[in-house]
């Protein structure tokens, strides 16, 4: 039977589309040959696709200098990307080992282990995750950490900044909405090694001031200025450590930046001082948005200066937040860098210590996506070609906490800047710390902050922490008393609230809940010196503050899911009281208690100490101004051999006087001498003169934790 002419037609296309649909997009690409590869230093390989000229590569900010090939690639490198395109969109793929777990890629809601996980990098404003289930956050960071059967890592950074797709499944493949890009390949013998290249070509955090690794307090907002002072006073009052009172958008006036409003924070100097003079630092909030109004002068500077990211017409764009419409400044433009640095003068002098670059995706409200048009016009400038927001988005975070930083700097160069943000991308841990946006009020997201946390810290980000007790929702007690107990350990530890929600300052919930959370933040004080110290290995070296416990044994395939205990540094776990059917490392470890009853406590994490390890502690302290070795002690626990070795890095805790010496780097040894221990300076780096600390010992090992008294330093 012949079938008529359009009926045949019909079929055929049916048939057609249904086998595209089939094969997915996949159908439209063709390969692209590599065109250039090698290795740019040992275990450190770089790709381009054809057509791609390793001399003018598309500019990005995520590596600190431009990937030179050093070497031919050996002949027994393993891991080769695959390049195709559909003529627009550009796709690498790398195959990995069937058994190999894959990590990284930023910040990411879900599991830790990111096999069969799939996410966009698109910097999106993501209220309690609840856009894309999540698949889209605040942050895009275009890598892979891969982990093999032996132990062995590799790691993956797809060099491009358009919105993308990141899949983990049988391969790795990332897909960009732009042109041609490299692809860099680190392949090395332990996960650390991976992470320490990926710090040596995408930068390090530079050592934070020591007063922003203390307790910290937010809400949104903090008004007028006389409840800040309250907030203040209560924690000096109720003996809870703190080191900063964070100030929300409504500091603002009309939420106009850069400004003040005039009947609750008439005078930002006179408040700074009063928080000065009881041990405390100030953050205050700067969004992107300016605030279209003549008769403001950070707008009419802003257009007499034609700072503003244009429309595909040409036209300023204007997009609504916090203060209604606004412009945004573009920051791909050094001229606009320079400008907004420069605004940072007057607002640092009144005595502001730190800066939180919020909403700088940018979110826009009101809009789909949240985000403006895709084909808004960057103009660029220097090493930054023009080019549309489908582009520079994901940078956008990145290069206002760049502006930001300078800005203070030039400010206050005596100064370690502080910057706080939300968005960001791969290598921005070289301008802001970061926390990981609006989590809620839920079990669900208390739990998560260990996972997320994690994988920004093997993704380059060392300095970050959720919002303790949840941002959106009200908190009950008993989940505030859990997230205290040990969220008071993330590298970045500040409580924070939502406006409309209930407060959730250590001592609202009650006398119980109260005791908890200050049982926490002391043990955090008791172990700032160790903290200090792991913070200066990660700006030296670029490990994570933070890390998974498979980190202290990568080849131990039980540890590589294990999502609910992390580690400060390699020698301390922390273990939820909520965590349970733990995977632990194998090996002693031995639980500590840093505070009188905080073991008895039963919201406290579990603190476990590696044997063969010395912890450096202080003494509890109301906040960072106050010398807390006084004395130092040494928390000693030996291992089977009876020896055991920690480090204690010490400065001034602010300014870059260490940068010439003025550090003192110890590392003390302890070894078991018959029924005596002997504890010893090995070695001390540094020329700082201050004196040496009164130094104490105290041993943990089977028969619990003593006191054995003195030791000279
Ligand atoms: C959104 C931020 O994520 C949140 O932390 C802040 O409180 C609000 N913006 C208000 O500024």
């Amino acid at each position: 039977m012949k079938l008529p002419q359009a009926v045949r037609c019909v079929f055929t296309a049916g048939l057609l589309f249904v086998f595209s649909w089939l094969r997915g997009a996949d159908a439209t690409f063709t390969p692209l040959a590599i065109g250039t590869s090698g290795t740019m230093r040992e275990g450190v390989a770089i790709f381009l696709p054809e057509g791609l000229d390793a001399a003018n590569l598309p500019y990005t900010p995520t590596l600190v200098e431009a990937p030179a090939i050093q070497d031919a690639l050996p002949k027994d490198w393993r891991l080769v990307p695959t390049f195709s395109s559909d003529g627009k969109r550009c796709r690498a793929t790398v195959k990995i080992g069937a058994d190999d777990d894959l990590y990284g890629g930023g910040e990411v809601t879900g599991p830790l282990r990111r096999n069969g996980t799939s996410i966009t990098l698109w910097n999106t404003d993501n209220y309690i995750y609840e856009t894309d289930e999540g698949r889209r956050l605040y942050q895009s960071h275009p890598w892979v950490l891969g982990l093999r059967r032996d132990g062995s890592a590799y790691g993956v950074i797809f060099d491009s900044t358009w919105k993308a797709e990141l899949d983990c499944g049988k391969a790795i493949t990332f897909t960009s909405e732009g042109p041609a890009f490299p692809v860099l390949v680190i392949d090395r013998s332990s996960p650390q090694a991976v992470l320490q290249a990926l710090a040596d070509l995408t930068g390090k955090m530079a050592l934070p001031p020591r007063w922003a690794l203390g307790y910290q307090q937010c809400r949104w907002s903090y008004y007028p200025d006389t409840r800040v002072r309250e907030v203040a006073d209560e924690f000096r009052q109720r003996k809870i450590p703190c080191d900063v009172i964070w100030m929300d958008i409504d500091y603002m006036d009309g939420f106009r930046v850069f400004t003040f409003d005039k009947i609750g924070f008439p005078d930002p100097a006179r408040l700074n001082a009063y928080l000065h003079e009881r041990g405390f630092k100030s953050i205050w909030m700067i969004d992107p948005g300016v605030k279209l109004d003549s008769g403001y002068k950070v707008y009419a500077d802003g257009c007499a200066q034609d700072v503003w990211v244009k429309t595909a017409a040409g036209q300023d764009y204007h997009g609504e937040v916090w203060p209604g419409l606004c412009a945004f400044p573009d920051f791909t433009r050094p001229e606009t860098r320079l400008w907004w640095s420069g605004l940072y003068r007057d607002f640092i002098a009144t005595g502001i210590d730190g800066v939180w670059n919020d909403m700088n995706e940018p979110a826009i409200f009101n809009v789909p996506g949240k985000a403006m048009p895709v084909d808004n016009l960057h103009r660029g400038g220097g090493e930054i070609p023009a080019g549309p927001h489908l582009r520079y988005r994901n940078i956008y975070g990145l290069l206002m906490t760049r502006a930001t930083r300078e800005g203070i700097a030039a400010v206050q160069p005596e100064k370690r800047p502080f910057v706080l943000t939300r968005a960001n991308f791969l290598g921005g841990q070289r301008y802001a710390a970061t926390w990981t946006g609006d989590n809620s009020s839920s079990e669900e997201h208390m739990k998560l902050g260990v996972p997320m946390t994690l994988t920004l810290g093997l993704s380059g980000q060392p300095f970050v922490g959720p919002d303790l007790g949840g941002f959106a929702g009200k908190a009950t007690p008993e989940l505030w008393s859990q997230w205290i107990g040990f969220g008071a350990l993330f590298p970045f530890c500040r409580g924070h609230a939502a406006k409309g929600d209930n407060d959730k300052e250590p001592w609202a919930f009650g006398e119980k809940v109260e005791r908890t959370a200050r049982l926490a933040i002391e043990r955090r004080y008791r172990l700032l010196p160790y903290f200090y110290t792991v913070f200066r290995e990660a700006s030296i070296t670029g490990l994570p503050v933070m890390r998974p416990v498979f980190m202290a044994d990568p080849a131990d395939l039980s540890l590589r899911k294990e999502e609910s205990v992390f580690m400060i540094g390699a020698d301390l776990l922390v273990v939820p009281q909520w965590s349970k059917k733990t995977n632990l490392p194998k090996g002693l470890w031995r639980e500590i208690t840093l505070v009188p009853g905080d073991r008895e406590d039963r919201d406290q994490a579990r603190l476990l100490m590696r044997a063969g390890s010395i912890l450096p502690l202080g003494r509890v302290v109301q906040n960072t101004t106050e010398n807390s070795l006084t004395p130092l002690t040494l928390l000693v626990c030996l291992d089977d051999a009876g020896r055991a070795r920690g480090q204690l890095y010490d400065d001034d805790g602010d300014g870059f006087g260490y940068e010439k010496g003025q550090y003192r780097l110890t590392t003390y040894v302890a070894q078991k001498h018959g029924g005596r221990i002997e504890v010893k300076v090995a070695t001390r780096s540094g020329q700082w003169t201050a004196p040496l600390p009164e130094t104490r010992v105290e041993v943990v090992d089977g028969n619990g934790q003593r006191k054995t008294g003195v030791f000279i330093p």
